[in-house]
């Protein structure tokens, strides 16, 4: 049997924390002992507006069941937002252990009609609010002895989805970003991961999945319920997680690693287009990957190939 995942005398910020998966992951937080920062702007699904009532009805949630939080307002997609929802938690509680960027919304459009303002929206909300976010928490724990971060990617970032060119593009950038922030901070004992959920909230119910019912269900009753996923998450923003640098997905509670493989690949030694064509099969063959731990390890790799030293 594992060790109890407790997180008493910890500090935990989650972004968009006011619905869905978010809410989820604070309302267990707490219940483990965490004070929680519970961030949420209270807009719409596609992005639009404000409502206090979000986040606020989460840490009155986590109060009435005896836990600690506090609520933040600001919007992850601004650089004094993401700076404002880590002093919240850093003049309320005096620390951050573990940040969840979780904040996010949609605005799906078949990649030859969306435009500028539907790339941008996602970006910013997306990308520039992970880094907005986690970014001074990051340099906090630098001096501070370290912490964990979870990031959220998504399958369809992962592995592409009709009409999510804009939220795709967004996510895989979260895991370029996981990836540096995994090897910058490994020193200051900063683990860092990437989280591709799957879970029925309003936000897939947008996308036209199932969604969220006026009260979410609980893991045992619904295999879409967010309760599927959060077990991840805690273990992810636990200080005995021993990952960092690492895609998990989870969704009806399958937990899986993704992993960005190289295969066997071909030597060439026709070095023209024909050569390629000559060899398209295996050049493509996904059997026998192997996981390069960073760019570094894949440079060794060629090197070992080709006898290439550079
Ligand atoms: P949700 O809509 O239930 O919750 C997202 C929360 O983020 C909302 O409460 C919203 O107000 C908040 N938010 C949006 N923009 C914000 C901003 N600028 N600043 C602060 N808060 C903001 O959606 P769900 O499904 O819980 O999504 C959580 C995360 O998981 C998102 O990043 C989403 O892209 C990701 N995801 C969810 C999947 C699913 O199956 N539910 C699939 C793949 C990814």
């Amino acid at each position: 049997m594992a060790d109890t995942i407790r997180f008493d005398d910890k500090v935990v910020v989650v972004t968009g924390a006011g619905n869905g998966l978010g809410r989820t992951y604070a309302l267990q937080l707490a219940q483990r002992g965490a004070k929680v920062v519970v961030n949420d702007l209270g807009g719409s699904t596609d992005g639009k507006g404000d409502d206090r009532s979000a986040a606020s009805r989460v840490v009155e949630e986590i109060r009435a069941a005896g836990g600690e939080a506090t609520a933040n307002f600001d919007s992850v997609a601004t650089q004094a937002g993401g700076a404002n929802i880590i002093k919240t938690a850093l003049d309320a509680y005096g620390r951050v252990d573990a940040v969840i960027a979780n904040a996010g919304i949609l605005r799906d459009r078949s990649f030859s009609k969306l435009s500028q303002e539907e790339l941008d929206i996602i970006l910013d909300v997306h990308l520039r609010g992970t880094m907005f976010t986690v970014q001074p928490a990051f340099n906090w724990m630098r001096e501070n002895g370290g912490g964990n971060i979870v990031m959220t990617a998504s399958p369809s970032g992962l592995f592409g989805a009709f009409g999510q060119a804009n939220y795709c593009a967004a996510k895989l950038g979260i895991v370029g970003m996981m990836r540096v922030m995994a090897i910058e901070g490994a020193k200051a004992g900063i683990k860092v991961n990437a989280l591709a959920p799957t879970a029925a909230t309003r936000l897939t119910a947008t996308a036209g999945m199932s969604g969220e019912a006026t009260e979410p269900k609980t893991p045992e009753e619904d295999p879409m319920s967010t309760g599927r996923v959060s077990p991840l998450v805690l273990a992810l923003a636990h200080q005995s997680c021993p990952a960092s640098g690492e895609i998990f997905n989870a969704g009806c509670g399958w937990i899986s690693r993704a992993v960005v493989a190289v295969n066997e690949g071909v030597l060439l030694d026709d070095f023209s287009p024909e050569g390629v064509a000559a060899q398209w099969d295996a050049i493509r063959d996904p059997s026998r990957l192997t996981v390069p731990v960073d760019a570094t390890d894949y440079w060794r790799m060629i090197q070992a190939k080709t006898g290439a030293t550079g």
